[in-house]
């Protein structure tokens, strides 16, 4: 039996009307220009809806059901493999090209997962060598995917933090951007339970603390950054106190997300290495 779209879109008022409307155009493969003059749907379609409708009514992101995310300039397929990108992190990649001077020629993106962060800095910078480093094989499968996808040439690889580096990067990289993962082990609990049941674990929580890995990433980025190079971190909003400390080594400020809480450290390696 033939419904309507409007008659469709009725049948879950318990949804948002926005992402309602989403799923719909998902099930019809259609933009949103098709929904006005509110189209008759075939049984097919509507029954995908309702498919659609009952894996968000479970709490998956819209963002997995989609199977995309539009990060900046492109398009990103998101799933279950890495964290969903988000618009605090896009602040970070706009942060980071305003912060760096020119070209710059070696980037490195720390804790890549689906790769948004080191593919938009080379969608920034298509001269630029840019390695992008995770410790989940899962989540670098998907970045590479993304790669080819969006036809940007990034070298990713699996490992922890630095490890994965080719050692004569030291002393190179002109950017160091990351959003490493920063939840302490005790908030779990308390995330919203769409990101604590689909998203993995591994991406969100960094130890105890919640700064363990933004911690090793200053301890270690000053050995790996050229005199100058810029360094950009997101961080956790009551952590801003603590990163200025962690990142003391680099000049380091905080900048505010648009609700205008603190959430990025920015900073540059001194210009001069100290002589041991
Ligand atoms: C918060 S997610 C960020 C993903 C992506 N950069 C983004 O902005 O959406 C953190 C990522 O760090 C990775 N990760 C956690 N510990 C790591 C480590 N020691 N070395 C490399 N990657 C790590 C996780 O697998 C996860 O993909």
């Amino acid at each position: 039996m033939r419904v309507t779209a409007a008659e469709l879109l009725a049948e879950v008022p318990d949804l948002a009307e926005h992402e309602a409307r989403r799923l719909l155009l998902l099930a019809a493969d259609e933009a949103a220009a098709w929904l006005i003059g509110n189209p008759e749907v075939d049984s097919a379609t509507a029954r995908r809806f309702r498919g659609f409708v009952n894996r968000r009514r479970s709490g998956e992101p819209l963002q997995y059901i989609e199977g995309s995310v539009v990060f900046g300039p492109m398009e990103i397929r998101a799933d279950e493999r890495a964290l969903i990108p988000r618009p605090e992190t896009e602040r970070l990649w706009e942060l980071a090209l305003a912060e760096v001077p020119g070209a710059p020629a070696v980037v490195v993106d720390l804790c890549t997962g689906s790769g948004n962060l080191a593919l938009a800095c080379k969608h920034s910078f298509p001269d630029a060598m840019v390695y992008a480093i995770d410790v989940s094989p899962a989540a670098i499968e998907l970045a590479k995917a993304n790669g080819t996808q969006l036809g940007l040439e990034v070298d990713f690889r699996i490992g922890d933090l630095f490890d994965a580096l080719p050692r004569r990067l030291r002393g190179a990289v002109d950017l160091l951007i990351s959003n490493p993962p920063y939840v302490a082990e005790a908030e779990i609990d308390t995330l919203p339970r769409e990101i604590r049941e689909y998203e993995p674990l591994q991406a969100l929580v960094a130890g105890a603390g919640g700064t363990e890995v933004l911690a090793r990433i200053a301890a270690d980025g000053v050995e790996w950054l050229s005199p100058g190079g810029v360094i950009a971190c997101e961080i956790g909003e009551t952590q801003a106190g603590c990163c200025l400390e962690l990142f003391a080594a680099y000049d380091p400020r905080i900048e505010r997300d648009l609700a205008g809480r603190a959430r990025y450290v920015l900073g540059r390696a001194p210009q001069r290495r100290r002589v041991h």
